[in-house]
């Protein structure tokens, strides 16, 4: 038995703070029953409804590691019909990206039907580094780099503490590369964050994510995380929760 808010939230539906949130406004039945009670034990034959739709029970995780190309969305199902992550792996899972990168981002991108530790990874409170190789218009000085480094304001809010160092510089075609490492996740926050020091990005690729990174894949390839990397992954979150 288990409390009905850590199961909705270990079958990827949402956080579990959202789950509380939903079952305190009575959008969740147990067996055909609301539900207000937070404490609530269901077992896995009890039948979930969340907003008329049955919870599915997902029995084997899946992890899948993949090189994200231009032009495809980071959705499960994009209603302008383009091209989504999911669509370039080969599986009957379930599986929902960990994350977010924009259409015209490549890089790195986690895909599971893991909720556990997809949501233990977006908690805003983890220290995951993600490493992000931006190519801006302009030559990027060592005071800019500076600034994104201690965190810049985006949005209203400073950015956390961040590493920052130039990889490159093109005087010919007025060009930097900038090696960005974050741990936040906010919406566009590489963009924006050279945004702020008045740089516009390019192309953006993100390279790492945690020990992880794209050795041996080409764009648009995918690989399975393996078990050992998987148990790195939860030793990794559990330390920052
Ligand atoms: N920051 C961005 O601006 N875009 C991404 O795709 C990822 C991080």
């Amino acid at each position: 038995m288990e409390r009905l808010q850590k199961v909705i939230a270990n079958s990827g539906y949402t956080s579990r703070r959202k789950a509380e949130e939903l079952i305190q406004k009575g959008k969740v039945k147990v067996n055909g029953n609301v539900i207000y009670e937070l404490g609530t034990k269901v077992s896995n034959t009890d039948e979930i409804e969340i907003d008329g739709n049955v919870l599915q029970k997902e029995e084997q995780k899946v992890y899948f590691l993949l090189y994200k190309p231009r032009g495809v969305v980071t959705t499960t199902n994009d209603d302008k019909q383009r091209k989504t992550v999911v669509d370039l792996i080969d599986t009957q899972m379930r599986i929902y990206p960990i994350g977010r990168l924009d259409y015209d981002t490549t890089g790195i991108l986690l895909l599971t039907n893991d909720g556990v530790l997809a949501n233990a990874l977006m908690h805003p409170k983890n220290q995951i580094d993600k490493v992000y190789i931006a190519k801006v218009k302009g030559l990027i000085g060592k005071e800019q780099i500076r600034a994104l480094q201690m965190g810049v304001v985006i949005d209203g809010k400073s950015t956390s503490k961040a590493k920052a160092r130039i990889k490159k510089y093109d005087k010919k075609t007025d060009t930097s590369i900038v090696e960005l490492t974050i741990h936040e996740g906010r919406n566009h926050q590489v963009k924006k964050m050279f945004e702020a020091i008045g740089y516009t990005v390019l192309k953006l690729k993100r390279e790492q994510i945690s020990f992880l990174n794209l050795v041996g894949l080409k764009s648009g390839e995918y690989r399975m995380l393996s078990p050992k990397e998987v148990k790195k992954l939860y030793y990794e979150v559990s330390k920052e929760i």
